[in-house]
């Protein structure tokens, strides 16, 4: 009897301290959620809004460079207190920096099965495992709106200026044909999990 009593306690105990440990790791994750979306928005807004204007102001052929430089360069900004974030893509203009690994094309693929639904909320995060170790992921669909077409769109939205240039400065460039409604591809931030303190 005393020892079924001393069992009791200590399995209580136990389980209190599995709570209390799941409890901190929701609480990580739903950081990590709101984190990832936040990132996200600030990401997207400031590479549209430059773009945007960059395309009012100039021209699309001017424009390239913001896409070529600003990008990544936010991107790398972002990128700190052992995040990574990135944009990938199904079909990528960028072969060394958009190109998915296995987990994040599996997501591209169902975003785009999903697409029909509302383009604008669709979101995923999970912790996964690699042959590099556990991360918590998080990505979010980037949809094509029209000012994406006059470097991402069919032939015809491309001007001939525009085409000279990504011909030249990516001739492995397979990020055209895409629709207003498409999914162009996503932002992806990863981190180590459990999170290091
Ligand atoms: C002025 C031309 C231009 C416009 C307009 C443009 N892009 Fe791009 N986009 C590029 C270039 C150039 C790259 C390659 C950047 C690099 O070298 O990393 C690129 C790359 C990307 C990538 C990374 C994946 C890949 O294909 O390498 C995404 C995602 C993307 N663009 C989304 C968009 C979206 C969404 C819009 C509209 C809001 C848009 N782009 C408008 C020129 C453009």
């Amino acid at each position: 009897m005393k020892n079924g009593i001393k069992y009791s306690v200590l399995l209580v105990l136990f389980s209190g301290a599995v709570c209390a440990s799941q409890a901190d790791d929701d609480a990580a994750k739903q950081t990590y959620l709101q984190e990832s979306r936040q990132i996200t928005q600030a990401f997207m807004q400031s590479l549209g809004g430059t773009l945007k204007q960059q395309l009012e102001t100039t021209s699309a052929e001017n424009a390239i460079g913001v896409c070529k430089y600003v990008a990544p360069a936010l991107a790398a900004d972002y990128s700190k207190d052992g995040r990574l974030v990135r944009r990938v893509s199904l079909k990528n203009r960028n072969k060394t920096l958009g190109q998915p690994d296995a987990w994040e094309r599996d997501i591209l693929e169902k975003f785009d099965q999903q697409k029909a639904q509302d383009i604008a909320t669709l979101e995923t995060s999970e912790v996964m495992e690699d042959s590099d170790g556990r991360w918590l992921r998080y990505m979010k669909a980037i949809p094509t709106q029209p000012m994406c077409l006059q470097c991402h769109g069919q032939p015809s939205d491309l001007s001939a200026g525009v085409k000279a240039i990504l011909a030249k400065e990516y001739p492995e460039d397979s990020a055209t044909g895409y629709r207003v409604g498409d999914i162009r591809g996503a932002v992806s931030i990863k981190q180590k999990w459990p999170i290091q303190p």
